[in-house]
């Protein structure tokens, strides 16, 4: 299958980018820029969740995802941050029309060599500031880029501008739990990272519902739901 790399970010953030001084970037988006990282990263990923503490395995992860999102053939889905590619592979074989996208070339080249598939679409893009149309996809999976991104309050929100009435969100984060560990990789030299406080996520989400959240260890699972139609499928929170 062809990588197309589209969707660059534009031209006129990456001159602000440029003349701007101060990092553009987190030290943990930076540190995914690199080769290396990208290609230890399926590693890292089927492990993270029990090094964790969860007995969470991909396996189940997207049996989880599978049961509260289903995802339907033919929909467009969107995978922001897709790193070696977990949830567009998942979309894929459940023969939805991905979108998978991702700020480093080389995380792009390595999904796109573990999940060599026509019905996704690899693009190089910073989703904190997309120039993804309003509205163009029927579901957007986010798997631990929350964590990641330098501003999760702008990418939150154009998660939610992407997406059709009735579409959903699905969030995989680890959540606030105020650790020493968490102190320390929130430190820009040590990271940077995010550790969202799920009330938080809600707020910064003013026109979805959240459907189900559920709390494994410190990691969060939860679906939210554009408003626009009525979804019957809502549950209380698991
Ligand atoms: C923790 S990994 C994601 C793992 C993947 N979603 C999964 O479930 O296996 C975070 C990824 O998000 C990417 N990333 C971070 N900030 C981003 C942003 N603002 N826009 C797009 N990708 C971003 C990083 O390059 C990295 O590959």
């Amino acid at each position: 299958m062809s990588t197309s790399i589209m969707n660059p970010v534009p031209p006129s953030a990456q001159s602000q980018e440029n003349l701007n001084s101060a990092p553009a970037l987190s030290a943990a988006q930076r540190s995914n820029l690199l080769p290396l990282t990208a290609a230890g990263y399926a590693w890292w990923r089927e492990r993270s969740l029990r090094a964790l503490g969860t007995a969470f395995t991909l396996e189940r992860e997207a049996a989880l995802f599978r049961a509260l999102c289903r995802p339907q053939a033919g929909q467009d889905w969107l995978d922001v941050g897709t790193s070696a590619g977990f949830y567009a592979g998942v979309l894929a074989r459940a023969d939805c029309r991905v979108l998978a996208v991702d700020l480093s070339a080389p995380m792009l080249r390595v999904g796109a060599r573990r999940e060599p598939d026509a019905r996704i679409d690899w693009a190089q893009l910073n989703m904190e500031r997309s120039d993804l149309p309003d509205a163009s996809f029927d579901g957007v999976t986010v798997g631990a880029t929350l964590n990641e991104t330098r501003d999760p309050a702008a990418l939150l929100r154009e998660c939610a501008r992407v997406l059709r009435p009735g579409g959903q969100l699905w969030l995989m984060y680890l959540r606030r739990t105020a650790g020493p560990l968490q102190s320390l990789f929130g430190r820009p030299a040590a990271g940077g990272l995010n550790f969202p406080d799920p009330a938080w996520v809600a707020r910064q989400l003013p026109g979805l519902g959240r459907t189900d959240g559920l709390g494994v260890g410190a990691v969060q699972f939860e679906r939210y739901v554009r408003d626009g139609r009525p979804d019957d499928r809502t549950r209380g929170t698991l």
